[in-house]
């Protein structure tokens, strides 16, 4: 007879006194008396794991965020044995765990400066109506201390005083904190003291994440079920927390073909066909660039993946052709949701062989979607994921789609409260066998991989596209994203702005938004202060909900067509930058948007700036968020910055208006920058690059540019037919040298350079090339530019300073 039904274990509970401790390797067990162990295993000298079992056994030992590329490796571990701690030595870090409590405390191993300290650090308390703990985390902060980073929240650069949660979440027309939305991202980046370390919290379930909201000195984070697990990443610089982030969850497995980093055009939906040919024709009827049109969700037969409707595209083949014809690649949505429907084979095909996810107790997860009831593939399990990718055969090789865009796989389901699976679906988890709970953050991430994989192996020898609305920390490895429903607001564009920004922040790079806004229609003026926006996206779409009238760049009038035209033709001058910036964060993780905080960490101006940013490594922007604006007050991060329209000097540290009427934008180059640029084209292969342009931007002193390029598709560049740039130039009162240095195999289509000079403190009088006079004055341009050959190793201007007029 049961006549306690009180909680034996109620609350918090702690590990006891560290009993025992051994080493493995590189990793440390220490003991408590009570069965806890923490695992802290040294990854990196700047990367530390720590994991907490309850029990005294771990979980098999299995995470999809975490790349099996990432470094490995360190150059010092001691482990020595105080009176009341065990103290870690690597190179970079010293991590004190306390005997008694097992509290951690990060040190700086330069100069023993704290960087992270537990509060209560790890406690749990046990989850009586799941099993297993919900496992909780608590760290001190410091005063000053700053938050960066989880993912697509919409709010604030600086997360401090904030709470969030992460659970991948449809989350139609979102506002300013609306929390959570479609990503589960949770890493976050702690600024203490001009030192920057990360801390990504490697567990799938709901978690949650507090900065100094619910106690003004501590942050905590906690999850409703599996491991305490956390990687502790260090700096000092926050561009080193983000690039070692992304080693650890994965850099993008290759480059996307440069046509992906061209102007996207999409709508839901453009059909039937002859609307899909009108709207490509009029693109270069008006000469705007474009280089891909979207299919959303009425190209399909009934809303069934995989199928076509005939009477809108009766010949999809012929259109996608046509559309190639004309330098378009055509990109189809793809959803989770398979109708049940017994005549449509891929249903029977996924029923028959036991794909689709089950509820606990036996019946199929049966959800409503577009097509209207549906089973959902469990993309968790690996013979699924290779199913899906097979299913991409035709669509790719034969109808010849270049791109697949998933969407709804939060996974997002209609007319049920949670707008998701219910808890107890069951996945397979790669082996792992769990609940929904456990699988729902990353449910989007695999359905994204599986599309990758079919998209790489049928679109080869060309490179995969895909973009996804769902994501957990890694999904960068296989897909670009954007930021889901948005709305035609001023707000919404400051929001894209930020939310794009921390994305990259969180290894993310490849993201933008709707422009113009999914829901609702934007005035003229927003959709073009959209598209200045946009135009420094790693992800350049239009898109819209399509039902309040049209989003097209000559949608609002001639004045706004020639603005936006002028907008895309810049992206498309500066393709060869912009592909540099992803080759750079697709090699070192280096962020491509910058936030200011992330440009100059050092400078306290920076840490709550939210709208300027910096893409690549020398291009500051600062889009117009308000109506009726001539221009704006920035602030300059440290530097010297030239002025992109009039080539007007700005010394950085400062804030300052700046004109910007609807037909310009805040645009400014670092001093010292060299900036690659293309012609314009109105698809990326439409002209053979004759010529590149190096805009030079004069500085005192030296500085480093460099340009990455290779035949823009295809993978002849991981064999080295690549070819890298570094360009150095020195600047003195009277003279400017410029130095390349090429490495690579590939050949430039082009043999000539045209390079302008701007900020010359000089008037030229005499061009050395490669150590020999140069005739500078039959090789210069109308422009005032001076055409040089490409492969030139040095080139020496001389000129006598500038007379001022005497006062
Ligand atoms: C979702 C997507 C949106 C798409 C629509 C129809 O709302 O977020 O981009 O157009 O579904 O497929």
């Amino acid at each position: 007879m049961i006549l306690n039904t009180e909680l034996e274990h109620k609350g918090n509970l702690v590990p006891a006194r560290i009993v025992s401790y051994r080493k493995n390797v590189d990793s440390l067990f220490f003991t408590c008396a009570n069965n806890v162990v923490l695992q802290l295993t040294v990854r990196r000298d700047s990367v530390l794991r720590f994991r907490y079992s309850t029990s005294g056994n771990f979980e098999p030992d299995f995470s999809y965020a975490i790349s099996k590329y990432a470094s490995r490796g360190y150059n010092q571990l001691d482990v020595v044995e105080e009176k009341e701690t065990y103290k870690v030595t690597t190179k970079k870090l010293i991590c004190h765990i306390s005997k008694a409590d097992l509290r951690v405390a990060i040190f700086d191993s330069a100069d023993n400066s704290v960087l992270c300290e537990d509060e209560l650090g790890f406690h749990w308390e046990e989850s009586y109506q799941f099993g297993g703990d919900i496992v909780k985390m608590s760290k001190s902060s410091h005063d000053g201390e700053s938050y960066y980073g989880l993912g697509d929240k919409p709010v604030d650069i600086n997360l401090k005083g904030k709470r969030f949660e992460n659970w991948v979440t449809d989350s139609y027309a979102y506002t300013k904190e609306t929390d959570p939305i479609y990503k589960a991202i949770p890493f976050y980046i702690g600024l203490n003291h001009k030192k920057a370390y990360g801390i990504f919290f490697d567990n799938s379930f709901r978690t949650f994440f507090d900065f100094c909201r619910d106690r003004r000195n501590v942050t905590s984070f906690w999850a409703q079920g599996g491991e305490m697990n956390y990687y502790f990443i260090y700096g000092p610089e926050m561009s080193q927390v983000v690039s070692r982030y992304t080693d650890l969850t994965g850099k993008p497995h290759q480059l996307p073909p440069l046509w992906a980093l061209g102007y996207h055009q999409c709508k839901w939906s453009y059909y039937p066909e002859k609307k899909v040919m009108e709207v490509a024709n009029k693109f270069r009827q008006l000469s705007i660039p474009c280089d891909a049109i979207y299919l959303d969700i009425d190209y399909m037969d009934g809303f069934r993946c995989f199928t076509w409707n005939k009477e809108y595209f009766p010949d999809p083949k012929r259109m996608v052709s046509e559309l190639t014809d004309i330098g378009f690649k055509t990109v189809a949505i793809i959803d989770p949701g398979i109708k049940i429907d017994s005549n449509n084979p891929i249903f029977k095909e996924g029923l028959e062989k036991g794909y689709f996810c089950k509820r606990a107790d036996g019946p199929y997860m049966k959800g409503k979607v577009w097509p209207g009831e549906c089973y959902f593939p469990d993309f968790t399990n690996p013979k699924v994921r290779e199913w899906w990718a097979e299913l991409y055969k035709e669509l790719i090789e034969d109808i010849g789609i270049k791109g697949v865009w998933n969407d709804m796989n939060e996974p997002a389901v209609m007319d049920v409260p949670g707008k998701t699976f219910p808890d107890d679906v069951r996945h397979d988890y790669d082996g792992n066998a769990c609940s929904h709970r456990k699988a729902h953050n990353i449910y989007g991430m695999q359905m994204a991989r599986a599309t990758y994989q079919g998209l790489k192996k049928y679109s080869y020898p060309q490179r995969p596209f895909v973009i996804t609305r769902a994501a957990y920390s890694g999904t960068q490895r296989y897909t670009s994203t954007w930021t889901g429903d948005n709305v035609a607001t001023w707000e919404h564009l400051t929001i894209a702005n930020i939310q794009t920004q921390r994305l990259a922040m969180c290894g993310f790079s490849f993201v933008g938004s709707d422009i113009g806004g999914f829901a609702e229609q934007p005035t003229g003026e927003l959709y073009a202060r959209w598209i200045q926006l946009g135009a420094f996206h790693p992800f350049f779409r239009t898109h819209s909900s399509g039902d309040h009238g049209d989003q097209e760049p000559w949608s609002f009038g001639k004045s706004i067509t020639k603005i936006v035209k002028k907008f895309i033709e810049l992206r498309y001058q500066l393709l060869p930058y912009m592909y540099t910036a992803f080759w750079r964060y697709a090699n070192e993780g280096i962020p491509m948007l910058k936030s200011l905080v992330l440009f100059d960490q050092n400078d306290v101006h920076t840490h709550y700036r939210n709208d300027e940013f910096v893409v690549g490594e020398k291009i500051l922007v600062c889009p117009v968020t308000e109506p009726n604006a001539r221009g704006r007050r920035m602030y300059f991060p440290y530097g010297d910055w030239y002025d992109y329209w009039t080539h007007e000097l700005v010394e950085g540290g400062q804030e300052l208006w700046v004109d910007a009427d609807l037909d310009s934008m805040p645009v400014f180059v670092k001093a010292g920058a060299i900036i690659p640029k293309y012609p314009i084209q109105q698809f990326v292969g439409e002209k053979k690059i004759e010529q590149l342009k190096l805009d030079v931007y004069f500085n005192l002193g030296k500085d480093d540019s460099q340009l990455y390029e290779d035949s823009h598709d295809g993978y002849d560049y991981i064999k080295g037919r690549y070819s890298h740039r570094i360009f150095t130039l020195t600047g003195k009162q009277n003279s400017l040298t410029l130095q390349q240095v090429k490495t690579g195999k590939h050949f430039s289509s082009y043999e000539t350079m045209e390079i302008k000079f701007i900020g010359l403190p000089f008037k030229i009088t005499s061009v050395e090339l490669n150590g020999e006079a140069y005739d500078h004055k039959s090789n210069k341009t109308n422009g005032s530019s001076i055409i040089f050959p490409t492969d030139f190793s040095d080139i020496v201007i001389t000129g006598v300073p500038e007379q001022k007029n005497p006062s």
